[in-house]
């Protein structure tokens, strides 16, 4: 196995969390996966850190950036609720890690003849901010589809640098996420599946800058669910 990801996974059970401070796993990632997260950071030496789908995973994550000199954690939502509540829990924890929370809408956009719901942020931000150590896609919520959140945060990782993606064991939404995301990087990604954590993580090595190749295959399907997911949201919007 790639020698960070053994080194998280063999230091994630000294990284400190109490069953009090962990909100829930209806409203945050897993106890494990969080700890995974919290060690890979420090594995890494990781510096700036991107995140989709904010809440105590950022807590967990900052602290372990705060010791690294130039430090930022960039934390979008599209929940102004959820977004507010993770920002709460950082700004009353003490840490004095630098985290930004942003929000941003779901919009549908063609990726190739793929119709994916993404984060509505000005064309270039991601990459101006970046490049990033690492990325940690835990958002929208599976109806949406994660599967566009990857290629946007591709172009704004540095080659070296890793995507996360949580519920990575969940049938067939996030599955087909990472087949359509090996089909379209082909070798310049070297995903693997940590089964055994929480609910599945998907840890994607970025191996080389590359184009994507947005393939045909399922893209009828898929941009059916985008429009069926957004047709949900606009119906009920996230609070
Ligand atoms: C489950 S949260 C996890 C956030 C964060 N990574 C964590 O571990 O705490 C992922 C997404 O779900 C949304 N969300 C959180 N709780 C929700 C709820 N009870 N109902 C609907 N959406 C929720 C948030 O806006 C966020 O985009």
């Amino acid at each position: 196995m790639n020698t960070y990801i053994a080194a998280a996974v063999v230091g994630m059970d000294k990284v400190p969390l109490s069953n009090l401070e962990h909100p829930g796993e209806d409203l945050a990632m897993d106890p494990a996966a969080c700890k995974f997260m919290a060690a890979f950071v420090r594995a890494l030496g990781a510096k700036k850190v991107l995140e989709f789908g904010s809440g105590f995973s950022t807590l967990m994550m900052a602290r372990e950036l705060a010791a690294q000199e130039g430090n930022y954690l960039l934390s979008i939502d599209d929940s102004p609720r959820y977004s507010a509540l993770a920002r709460e829990a950082f700004e009353t924890s003490g840490c004095q890690a630098k985290v930004e929370f942003r929000l941003a809408p779901l919009r549908p956009r063609f990726y190739g003849p793929r119709l994916l719901s993404s984060y509505s942020l000005p064309k270039g931000l991601l990459e101006a901010l970046g490049p990033f150590d690492l990325v940690l896609i835990d958002t929208p919520h599976h109806d949406f589809g994660r599967e566009a959140i990857f290629y946007d945060a591709f172009k704004a990782v540095m080659p070296g640098g890793y995507i996360v993606m949580d519920d990575a064991n969940r049938e067939p939404a996030e599955k087909i996420c990472v087949r359509s995301w090996t089909a379209a990087y082909g070798e310049a990604v070297d995903p693997v599946l940590l089964e055994g954590i929480g609910n599945g993580l998907c840890v994607v090595e970025k191996l080389e800058e590359a184009r994507p190749r947005f393939s045909g295959r399922g893209a009828l399907s898929a941009s059916f669910k985008t429009i069926r997911g957004l047709g949900r949201l606009l119906l009920h919007p996230e609070p």
